[in-house]
């Protein structure tokens, strides 16, 4: 039995978090590979070979992955049939804000409903901040995020958010779930089980057996 991480990523943070949840479920005795569909087309994967999978999208611009998207649409039937979990990562579920966190949360709700995905474990991961990988646009965007959502704003430097115990919790209890799943069930018996009747010796009659 294998399992894979299919991730997207752009700045690789979501990267880091797949390849952690595949050290873990490795440790948890469940061989795990990752796979980057920013990086390879998905359609080269023979998905089906594997029996339990892990999906993760960062959020950008309000969107998960379409990538991932994709892979879902693509292998739709299969999904519905074997062990899965989903996680999100974004900057929303640390904003200070509660409704930017629970609109982050809701937006990876709303991503698995439109694609009638339901995973068996499902997460919200915070990312990072990586202005030394933005370019002057994408730095200028951040930054003014950043200031909206209570996040640094200095863009001499990079911030991580991730609640690496978290990741290792999820992808944990993922690896217990996948052993479950796979527990063979009890054989049920073939024929009705020996009931231990309780034998009666019966005391022959004294009046019966005289002459
Ligand atoms: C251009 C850009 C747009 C982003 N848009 C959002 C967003 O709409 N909501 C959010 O919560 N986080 C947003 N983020 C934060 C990312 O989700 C976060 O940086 C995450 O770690 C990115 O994952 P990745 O490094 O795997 O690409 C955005 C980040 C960038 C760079």
């Amino acid at each position: 039995m294998r399992a894979i991480v299919i991730y997207a990523s752009c700045e690789g943070q979501t990267q880091r978090i797949a390849r952690c949840i595949a050290r873990t479920m490795n440790v948890r005795g469940i061989p795990t590979d990752t796979f980057n569909v920013t990086e390879r087309d998905v359609t080269g994967l023979a998905v089906e070979s594997y029996e339990a999978v892990v999906l993760g999208a960062p959020l950008h611009y309000g969107e998960h992955e379409s990538r991932i998207a994709s892979c879902i649409s693509q292998h739709h039937a299969l999904f519905a049939q074997i062990p899965t979990a989903f996680f999100s990562v974004s900057l929303g579920v640390v904003s200070k804000h509660e409704q930017d966190r629970e609109h982050a949360r809701k937006l990876a709700d709303d991503f698995l409903r439109e694609r009638r995905l339901d995973p068996s474990r499902r997460a919200c991961f915070a990312g990072a901040l990586r202005y030394s990988k933005y370019g002057w646009l994408k730095k200028q965007l951040m930054h003014w995020i950043a200031a909206k959502s209570g996040a640094p704003t200095q863009t001499d430097r990079d911030y991580e958010y991730t609640d690496w115990d978290a990741v290792e919790s999820f992808a944990g209890d993922f690896a217990e779930f996948v052993h479950g799943c796979r527990q063979p069930k009890p054989k049920r018996p073939r024929f009705a089980p020996q009931v231990n009747r309780i034998r009666e010796y019966l005391v022959p009659d004294a009046s019966s057996s005289s002459p």
